[in-house]
């Protein structure tokens, strides 16, 4: 990940760990990322969790990168939840007591994130809902969450041949963009000759979880009874490679297997015929949007542009469809990864047998 790599290099002269009155180390600990130092304008950004390597790989430093080009006096104040709800109130807390001038929260959980807002607006603090939305937020910033569902299913009823049967691996029940994904899958393949053999809600997204679902799943199904497997995120479908693969299935006989986020791995699998297809979200124009908005806001800026989502004024983005044919004008084309990364190692022959290098 090349923008990780040169952004950890750019923020180690300006990150200042715990400074100031930020609290000593503990669950909660923010990590300050100021412009200049001097802190006149503070905006807290709050990620969910760290197994899906867009957050720390893209989300933020794209966002802080945005942030320091707009405004000289600002800092960012971060910090991750690593799934945990608990944590993230605490977070929350920790940044009303730092009189944040305006939050960016991607909840852990969607529900009990409209009580944060609550707290946050009672101390005069506007809440963006950034990617996941939160009721009664000031603005949200998405992207099509019901059409990534339904591109996901449209993709796997095609790869299968129109009929068959397939497991169904959903996102955490407490992340309000796991119901759109689902939704969207469902009005696809329920209106479609594909039988879902058996659905799993996979409580916190994880790829460990993925992994034994489907381990479980291979003890009442045949490998053969498997024709395809909707995943709704490249997680879950790297927990779902490893549990077939690890049954004995051949790398180069695995079913169609959808995913979401374009991480590295997933890109790698779909150069090398081992995922059918992901869907890649351009993090930039999502960060960036959410960090003008942020900082507008900071500066008693008008918001202009908005659409309604939900009684809350909202920018949706178009969410885009990778397969094996489209890598090439899509996340390369968009200097999302170099062909160099996509192809290192093991993935030099894949790639080159993909036209890609
Ligand atoms: C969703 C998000 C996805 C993916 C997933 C797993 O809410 O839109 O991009 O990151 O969470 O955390």
């Amino acid at each position: 990940m090349a923008l990780s790599i040169r952004r950890a290099v750019a923020t180690a002269a300006v990150i200042v760990v715990g400074a100031g009155s930020l609290a000593a180390c503990g669950a909660n600990d923010a990590q300050t990322d100021s412009a200049d130092g001097d802190g006149a304008k503070k905006i807290a950004l709050l990620l969910p969790e760290s197994k899906t390597t867009r957050y720390e790989a893209f989300d933020r430093p794209l966002f802080e990168q945005k942030v320091a080009e707009l405004c000289d006096d600002c800092e960012v104040v971060y910090f991750n939840a690593d799934q945990d709800p608990a944590k993230q109130q605490q977070q929350v807390e920790t940044a009303i007591t730092e009189q944040v001038d305006v939050m960016v929260l991607d909840p852990v959980d969607g529900e009990a994130a409209a009580g944060l807002v609550t707290s946050s607006q009672d101390a005069d603090i506007p809440v963006i809902a950034y990617d996941r939305f939160i009721a009664g937020s000031d603005y949200y910033m998405s992207f099509d969450n019901a059409q990534v569902g339904k591109l996901q299913a449209e993709a796997l009823v095609e790869a299968v041949g129109g009929s068959g049967s397939i497991l169904m691996l959903n996102g955490a029940p407490t992340d309000p963009n796991a119901g759109q994904f689902k939704e969207g899958a469902h009005s696809v393949l329920d209106s479609s000759d594909v039988e879902i053999l058996a659905e799993y809600d996979n409580p916190d997204w994880s790829p460990e979880n993925a992994q034994q679902w489907t381990t479980d799943q291979l003890g009442k199904f045949q490998p053969s009874e498997i024709n395809g497997v909707y995943a709704a995120n490249d997680g879950q479908a790297g927990g779902v490679v490893a549990a077939l693969t690890g049954a004995g299935m051949a790398r180069d006989a695995l079913p169609p297997i959808t995913g979401q986020d374009a991480e590295l791995a997933a890109i790698q699998r779909i150069v090398a015929g081992e995922q059918y297809m992901t869907i890649y979200k351009p993090i930039k124009v999502e960060a960036e949007k959410a960090a003008e908005v942020a900082v507008d806001i900071a500066n008693g800026e008008e918001i202009t542009g908005t659409t309604d989502f939900e009684g809350v004024d909202s920018f949706i983005f178009d969410p885009i469809i990778v397969t094996q044919d489209n890598v090439g004008d899509t996340v390369v084309a968009d200097e999302f990864y170099t062909v160099e990364e996509i192809c290192a190692g093991a993935y030099a022959d894949a790639c080159q047998a993909a036209g890609l290098a």
